[in-house]
């Protein structure tokens, strides 16, 4: 479903990510994980396309979207839930998700598709009118995820789901996530730990110094700890 070829991102002189080659199929969840600036977030912004590649292709069912402005990728079904949650802190919940329905420019988007999406977050129904800023982390966190399945994603990119969240409030999240997945859904998961990887997670990449290290689908991984070697770079 979405394949990337010798993908180089620069910011001034400096790549922070560089070759990086990966495949991820239809229906399955994959995780890239890795530490602090490896390069994973600026990895989720290319395919975005919020940030430009300076090399290299990105290719969503057969197409080539590197290029392609922010607006029209999601437009064609690959939404980012980006780091931080970045929701509009003086909108509303309501008026929050609402942008979801239109960035996502599906005829006939509306009534319906908000009702499934509450239905995965009872909480923001609850909290409707509310202004996003006065919400909780976890909260924030869901109400992010929700306006991008507004946009009817085939492919979602989650940059650190779990980040600054407590324990209880990220198993919240991710039963959302395995839910999402029991639907059909793709994703690429950002996470900087890799304790979610075996529960939910199809494959795993990691990403060290702005390139793949480390790729294998989960159902191969037979000892966790060769993963953990290739995350802090003990192997070869
Ligand atoms: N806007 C920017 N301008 C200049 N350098 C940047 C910018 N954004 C990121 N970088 C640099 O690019 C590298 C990769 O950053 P990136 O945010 O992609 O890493 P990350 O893996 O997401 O890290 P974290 O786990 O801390 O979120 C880092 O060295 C970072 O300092
Ligand atoms: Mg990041």
């Amino acid at each position: 479903m979405l394949t990337l070829e010798n993908v180089a991102v620069f910011y001034g002189q400096v790549p922070a990510i560089h070759d990086v080659n990966a495949a991820f199929e239809a229906g399955t969840v994959n995780f890239v994980v890795g530490p602090n600036g490896a390069g994973k977030s600026t990895l989720l912004l290319a395919i975005a396309g919020a940030v430009r590649a300076r090399n290299g292709v990105v290719i969503l069912d057969g197409k080539h979207i590197s290029g392609l402005n922010s607006e029209d990728i999601v437009a064609l079904g690959c939404s980012l839930v980006p780091e931080g949650r970045q929701v509009f802190a003086r909108l509303t919940v309501a008026e929050n998700l609402q942008i979801g329905l239109i960035a996502g420019r599906t005829k006939g988007a509306g009534r319906g598709d908000l009702e499934q999406v509450l239905s995965h977050f009872p909480i923001l129904r609850s909290r409707y009118r509310q202004l996003a800023g006065t919400l909780s982390g976890g909260e924030q966190q869901q109400l992010s995820i929700a306006r991008a399945l507004l946009t009817r994603p085939k492919l979602m990119l989650i940059d650190e789901p779990s980040l600054g969240l407590a324990p209880l409030v990220v198993d919240g999240v991710y039963e959302v996530l395995a839910r999402l997945r029991d639907e059909g859904l793709t994703m690429i998961v950002v996470e900087q730990q890799t304790t979610r990887v075996k529960k939910i997670g199809d494959t795993v990449t990691v990403l060290r110094d702005g390139n793949v290290s480390f790729f294998r689908s989960t159902s191969e991984i037979v000892d966790y700890g060769e993963l953990e070697k290739a995350y802090f770079g003990f192997n070869n």
